[in-house]
């Protein structure tokens, strides 16, 4: 009896006491992945749809809740962009796929995938990655490290792509990205991440609970993910705050 006892509490502490995630499996035949890091991460974990397509409203805003504790407003307006991807008129899902179509929510000077003038804008491409991470000193990133990280981005981008473009969208959901890894995956009050942690999620495309990650707590907002953003492009230097839209229709 005593062993039983042991044995279900081991068995409640592997599974993690606040938040036991899905099981997860790598994407197979047939299924669709995309440009985003995390929402890959959800259909790998089966909060969506592992074949990544059907994704509608309240799919959309249920993963958001039930992996990440993104309340309903956030998960609305996730929604609403992503819908607009989908190329079907008045259609109600979209896929993770149609989220790679370029210069609607893509965009150039991503953290971690080519610009779709140099190759797959979707894939995880580590050579990418490795200038984001050149800018991530020590184990530890700060808003300051996030942000500029990002404008080597897109100094790089704007540099080396003749077809460089970054439209207003673009700004904000690059904003909102660096914003949505320091939320989620790091310490919400002093706006820092555990480096190891972010390279997890971005290089095996799956949510780092081995490393010590939980679910955030309380609810994530969309007021806190500008505030943040607001940091962010605090320390972001003028030139690269301004610098939208080269190549963007001419
Ligand atoms: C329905 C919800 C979401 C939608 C529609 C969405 C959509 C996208 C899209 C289209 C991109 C590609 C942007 C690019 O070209 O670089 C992207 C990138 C990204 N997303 Fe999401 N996303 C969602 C939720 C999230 C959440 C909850 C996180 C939390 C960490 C997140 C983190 C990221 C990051 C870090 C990137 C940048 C990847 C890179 O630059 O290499 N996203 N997302
Ligand atoms: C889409 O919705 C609009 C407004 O409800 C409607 O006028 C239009 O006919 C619809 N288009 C299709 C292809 O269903
Ligand atoms: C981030 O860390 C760097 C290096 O330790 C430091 O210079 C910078 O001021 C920090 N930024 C913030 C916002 O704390
Ligand atoms: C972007 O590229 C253009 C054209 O090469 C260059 O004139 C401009 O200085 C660049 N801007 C930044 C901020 O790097
Ligand atoms: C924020 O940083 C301070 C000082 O390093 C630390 O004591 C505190 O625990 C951090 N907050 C969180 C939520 O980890
Ligand atoms: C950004 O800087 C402005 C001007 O100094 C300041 O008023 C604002 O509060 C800062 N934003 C954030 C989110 O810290």
């Amino acid at each position: 009896m005593k062993f039983f006892t042991i044995i279900i509490a081991l068995w409640v502490a592997t599974l993690g006491y606040a938040h036991p995630h899905l099981h997860w499996t790598p994407p197979g035949p047939g299924d669709v992945r995309g440009p985003c890091p995390m929402l890959n991460s959800l259909a790998n974990h089966a909060y969506l749809p592992h074949d990544g397509k059907n994704i509608d409203v309240a799919i959309t805003k249920k993963a958001l809740l039930d992996a990440l504790n993104i309340d309903e407003d956030l998960g609305q307006f996730l929604f609403d962009n992503a819908i607009t991807t989908n190329p079907v008129p008045n259609a109600t899902a979209y896929s993770l796929a149609d989220l790679s179509r370029h210069n609607i929510l893509e965009h150039d000077a991503s953290f971690s995938r080519q610009d779709a003038h140099s190759g797959p804008q979707d894939v995880f491409d580590a050579k990418t990655f490795a200038e984001t991470q050149s800018y991530w000193h020590g184990p530890v990133i700060n808003v300051t490290m996030a942000a500029q990280a990002r404008q080597a981005r897109i100094r790089t981008s704007n540099a080396t792509n003749p077809e460089y473009s970054l439209s207003p969208l673009g700004v904000g959901f690059s904003l909102g990205e660096a914003a949505a890894y320091l939320i989620i995956l790091g310490d919400r009050e002093n706006h820092t991440a555990r480096k190891n942690v972010v390279e997890y999620l971005f290089e095996n495309e799956r949510l780092p609970t081995k490393l010590g990650w939980q679910r955030p707590e309380p609810l994530v907002t969309f007021v806190e993910l500008q505030n943040v953003m607001g940091k962010l492009y605090n320390e972001t230097d003028l030139d690269i705050r301004t610098l939208a839209r080269r190549g963007m229709h001419g």
